[in-house]
């Protein structure tokens, strides 16, 4: 019979994570300087799965995360995102009031009950109402119709919202409230999609379901088209990442906030993520270069004090003693990374941090024994760094690979024909500067560091964030693929280890050939 089992001939070479990183334990090791070791496979990389749970109430269908940076992530990025199953952290470097709507952005997007419809009074004229979609840019024109008691008058077709009837009142134009169809709320019951679905089926040629209460006051509107989109999405095998009322997930960072004598801020801190959990987020992620520190430490517990049941993730750390330290601290997930990312001079500038293999081995045996979870976060370019971070943790945070993107923040620019965008460093002077400013109402704060820690560059522009994910995932698939392993939990336990030589890393890329397109 074919031998499908590891052989012994392959042990002394090819080495699971406990022995492979002790038996390195002088050198600091990062993606480049090891390889994966294939191993018998049934597995077909199409049929791999990537669910991940980071937290108990933080599950997502792909272990990926945008990176919290001003040129990473802000609703766009976190919707694009969560719409392919991930995760985005919105930055900090704006004003509080700011990242409110930023979430409320996420929470709000695609769902399939519109809670707050656009509504117009019967008194209005249609040019009021054409003059409104004009001027809000409204990529519709069917309104509901309520009157001055919030009570339902009727359906205002976009077939009527036309120049020619301008002069005309809505009262005139609209469809009565006799023929509107509606749907109480306690009607749509626990799966309001299924419900509409059912309503939209059975009622050629009607696209909107109105939700009213008992006394027929409106409160919400469901469109047919948005029913599709979601029930298309439940088919789909990277699902959305959506909480339990079915809205896109979203998370939101935080600083150690200090105030004028330098101590925590306990009482703005625990407001701003009062008012971040009444928007919904789903997760915080305490986030600074240094995470074992008091600081940090501390944020965490009182946070975790004020919300017992809220995923919190905190970092950077990148020794088992900051793993133990915020896990004791109350952190679900601990981000693992200092100086890997592709804009930090954290190490040049400090002289610290640690190559980030070595870094996650370390880090995730702490976890295992704490019972937290680590995000891998900086220094991925390609996704095979993925499949080794995953080999060690249960998601990676990546800035750099999605900056180019078109849901990052920031406008494209031009430069000898080739287009980029602007992606920098928290650390960078120009971030420091935009941060205090947005936060503090002035361009210096005390608590910064003075030097710099990261630089600003540019990224070139690579389209939209469906595109770069389809080529992560795609490479993350067949990483899994080759391991034989059918999901995340299996990587990491299957997964055995190699280092390269200077030749070998020679060898990975293409060689010895003039390329004509990259491999991306
Ligand atoms: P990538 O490699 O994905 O890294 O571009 C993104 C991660 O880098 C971290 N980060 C910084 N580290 N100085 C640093 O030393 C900085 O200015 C800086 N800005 C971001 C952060 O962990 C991010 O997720």
């Amino acid at each position: 019979m074919a031998a499908t089992r590891n052989s012994i001939l392959d042990d002394p070479f090819y080495q699971p994570a406990d022995e492979f990183f002790p038996a390195n334990n002088k050198i600091g090791l990062t993606f480049d300087d090891i390889t994966l070791a294939t191993l018998f496979s049934e597995i077909l990389p199409r049929d791999t799965q990537l669910d991940t749970q980071l937290a108990e109430n933080l599950h997502l269908h792909i272990p990926v995360i945008s990176a919290d940076m001003d040129t990473v992530t802000e609703s766009r990025m976190s919707i694009a995102m969560a719409l392919n199953g991930g995760l985005g952290l919105i930055h900090y470097n704006m004003p509080e009031r700011q990242q409110l709507s930023e979430v409320s952005r996420v929470k709000n997007h695609v769902h399939g009950l519109i809670q707050e419809p656009i509504k117009v009074s019967p008194e209005q004229f249609i040019g009021d109402v054409l003059a409104l979609i004009e001027e809000k840019k409204f990529g519709f024109s069917t309104f509901p119709v309520v009157d001055e008691n919030g009570k339902l008058a009727g359906l205002l077709s976009g077939h009527v919202v036309k120049p020619r009837y301008a002069g005309k009142k809505v009262s005139e134009a609209l469809t009565p409230r006799a023929q509107v169809h509606t749907v109480t709320k306690k009607e749509l019951g626990r799966d309001p999609i299924a419900r509409a679905d059912k309503f939209f089926t059975e009622h050629i040629g009607i696209h909107k379901l109105l939700v009213v209460d008992d006394d027929d006051h409106l409160h919400g509107l469901i469109t047919m088209s948005d029913v599709e989109r979601i029930t298309q999405e439940r088919k789909a095998q990277f699902k959305p990442a959506r909480d339990a009322h079915f809205h896109l997930i979203c998370g939101a960072a935080l600083s150690t906030t200090r105030n004028a004598f330098g101590e925590l801020d306990r009482a703005r801190i625990l407001s701003h993520v009062g008012a971040l959990v009444e928007r919904g987020v789903d997760v915080v992620a305490v986030s600074t270069a240094h995470g074992h520190s008091k600081g940090v430490g501390d944020t965490v517990k009182v946070l975790r004090d004020a919300f017992p049941k809220l995923p919190i993730i905190a970092g950077n750390v990148t020794s088992a003693a900051g793993v133990e330290y915020l896990a004791d601290c109350g952190a679900n997930a601990i981000k693992v990374g200092q100086g890997p990312g592709s804009i930090c001079t954290t190490r040049i500038v400090a002289g610290v941090g640690i190559p980030q293999m070595t870094a996650l081995y370390v880090s995730s045996r702490a976890a295992a024994r704490k019972k937290v979870t680590i995000l891998a976060d900086g220094g991925i370019t390609k996704s095979g760094d993925i499949v080794k971070a995953l080999t060690l943790s249960q998601a990676v945070i990546c800035g750099g690979i999605f900056a180019g993107c078109n849901e990052a923040p920031g406008d494209i620019v031009e430069i000898s024909g080739k287009l980029y965008k602007q992606y920098r460093g928290m650390g960078s002077l120009a971030a420091m500067k935009a941060g205090s400013a947005a936060r503090y109402g002035h361009e210096k704060n005390s608590t910064q560091k003075v030097a710099p820690e990261g630089v600003e560059a540019l990224k070139e522009a690579c389209g939209s964030v469906d595109r770069v994910l389809a080529q992560l995932i795609g490479g993350i698939q067949s990483g899994m693929g080759y391991l034989g392993a059918a999901n995340l939990e299996q990587l990491r336990q299957k997964a055995r280890y190699i280092r390269v030589s200077p030749a070998g890393q020679r060898e990975a890329a293409p060689h010895d050939v003039v390329e004509l397109k990259t491999g991306n």
